[in-house]
């Protein structure tokens, strides 16, 4: 197995970021007074790198995915995207949420437009790009389609689709397979490489599947539980293209038994937080 010490740690404060997160905090006041959702969390991302935030449920991954794409003020600290602080949404994030939420009543083409009718940019510019996105997650004979004509994992690939149109600097992605079925999520991991590999997008990644964050990363980072903060922070040496004999290899297991050791021992009762 390996132990936390011979996992091969990657560089927190990498050269040139394309994302970088500084002592941040974010309290928020409920109703039952402050809860303190994520503790001087600081860590920063290569241009074109994938990266995965690995944490028990309520560690603050969404809160900090909201702080990233500046639907959330930090309370203290800031994060610093393509060298200019997030202090409001902007266009050169996309975001792919658990659900695709897609428009019902629109075709896919036009959900995958949606983000540039937002944001008022010309529409005639981006349908090439729209189609060649739908290419790319092949659904290039689904463009006139209607979602409910999709399985759920056709529209979540529409969904990558949409928050890839602007071509943003940086893809954030929150859980964007649970709530798909086994051999969909496998067949999504393969796809979102595919993907990341042909775009060269930085990609920041949330998870709680251990599997899924291995096979997909260049770094998974490990969250403690609320409030969350890294607590590991390894290169995944695994050479790409990924596929599932990836899966077989014991450098794989190693990986994953690292971190599966990780979270159990973070998340135990004696050290859970309430
Ligand atoms: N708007 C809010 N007001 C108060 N507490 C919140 C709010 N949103 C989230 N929280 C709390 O902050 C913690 C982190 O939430 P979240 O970021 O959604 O976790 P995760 O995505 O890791 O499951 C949780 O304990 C949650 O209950
Ligand atoms: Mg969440």
């Amino acid at each position: 197995m390996l132990k936390p010490h011979q996992a091969k740690q990657a560089h927190g404060d990498s050269p040139n970021p394309v994302l970088s997160i500084n002592q941040m905090n974010l309290v928020y006041n409920s109703t039952r007074g402050p809860i303190t959702a994520i503790r001087d969390l600081t860590f920063s991302i290569r241009k074109g790198e994938f990266v995965s935030i690995l944490g028990p449920s309520g560690c603050g991954k969404s809160t900090l995915l909201k702080i990233v794409s500046g639907l959330l003020r930090p309370t203290s600290g800031n994060v610093v995207l393509a060298d200019v602080e997030v202090k409001e949404p902007r266009p050169d994030i996309g975001i792919v949420f658990q659900q695709p939420t897609l428009l019902p009543w629109k075709t896919v083409l036009e959900n995958v437009l949606v983000p540039i009718r937002a944001m008022r940019m010309p529409v005639h510019e981006y349908k090439d790009r729209a189609h060649d996105l739908l290419r790319l997650v092949g659904l290039g004979d689904f463009i006139n389609h209607y979602p409910y004509e999709l399985s759920g994992g056709m529209q979540q690939r529409v969904g990558i689709a949409r928050g890839l149109i602007h071509d943003p600097a940086m893809l954030l992605m929150d859980e964007p397979f649970a709530a798909l079925d086994a051999m969909s999520r496998e067949f999504m991991m393969d796809e979102l490489q595919q993907i990341w590999m042909t775009t060269g997008k930085s990609v920041l990644f949330i998870t709680h599947s251990i599997p899924e964050a291995v096979y997909l990363s260049d770094r998974v980072l490990t969250l403690s539980p609320r409030p969350g903060r890294v607590i590991d922070d390894i290169k995944i040496d695994l050479p790409r293209v990924r596929d599932v004999e990836t899966m077989g290899q014991s450098m794989f297991g190693e990986y994953a038994t690292h971190l599966r050791a990780l979270f159990k021992s973070n998340t135990a009762p004696s050290t859970r937080i309430a």
